[in-house]
């Protein structure tokens, strides 16, 4: 059975291994602690699924709580994928915030999972990377 906690402590290093076994950790500063911790810290809805005391799933946003939902990463240890555990963690993100809006940006690989689990594609968002500059 998978349990759900919603803003549960959990250990940079648990976070890491996670982020690893879902393979989401190839596409975020994992190696970078001082950064990556920042990321966890200041995430405000932040849900996790276990199975026992094994961390399997993450989804963590960053809300205003009533009108926008950031999901900036969701993630399921790929022994444990297919299961329904990743639309778990969006129903429970959504719930924790039920008048926001939902958006994230969909790594290639699981653009077609949003699609399949009622999201849909946004064509009028854009994006301002880092590196860029407001010209
Ligand atoms: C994407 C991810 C979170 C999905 O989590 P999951 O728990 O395996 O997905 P679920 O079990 O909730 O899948 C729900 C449905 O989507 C389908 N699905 C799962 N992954 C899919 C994919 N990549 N493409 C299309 N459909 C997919 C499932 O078959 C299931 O279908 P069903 O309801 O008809 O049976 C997980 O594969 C993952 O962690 N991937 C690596 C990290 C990553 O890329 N995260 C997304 C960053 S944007």
């Amino acid at each position: 059975m998978i349990e759900y906690h919603r803003d549960r402590p959990i250990t940079l290093a648990l976070a890491i291994d996670l982020y690893r076994a879902s393979t989401l950790g190839e596409r975020r500063p994992i190696d970078d602690e001082t950064r990556f911790a920042a990321m966890l810290a200041n995430a405000n809805i932040t849900i996790t699924a276990w199975d026992r005391e094994l961390l399997v799933g993450i989804a963590r946003s960053i809300s205003d709580m009533v009108w926008t939902t950031y999901l900036a990463d969701l993630a399921v240890r790929v022994s444990h994928q297919r299961r329904g555990i990743g639309k778990q963690l969006m129903q429970h993100t959504q719930a924790a915030a039920p008048q926001a809006k939902l958006l994230l940006l969909a790594a290639p690989a699981a653009s077609d999972y949003y699609a399949h689990v009622g999201l849909a594609h946004a064509a009028n968002a854009w994006r301002l990377d880092p590196t860029a500059r407001i010209t």
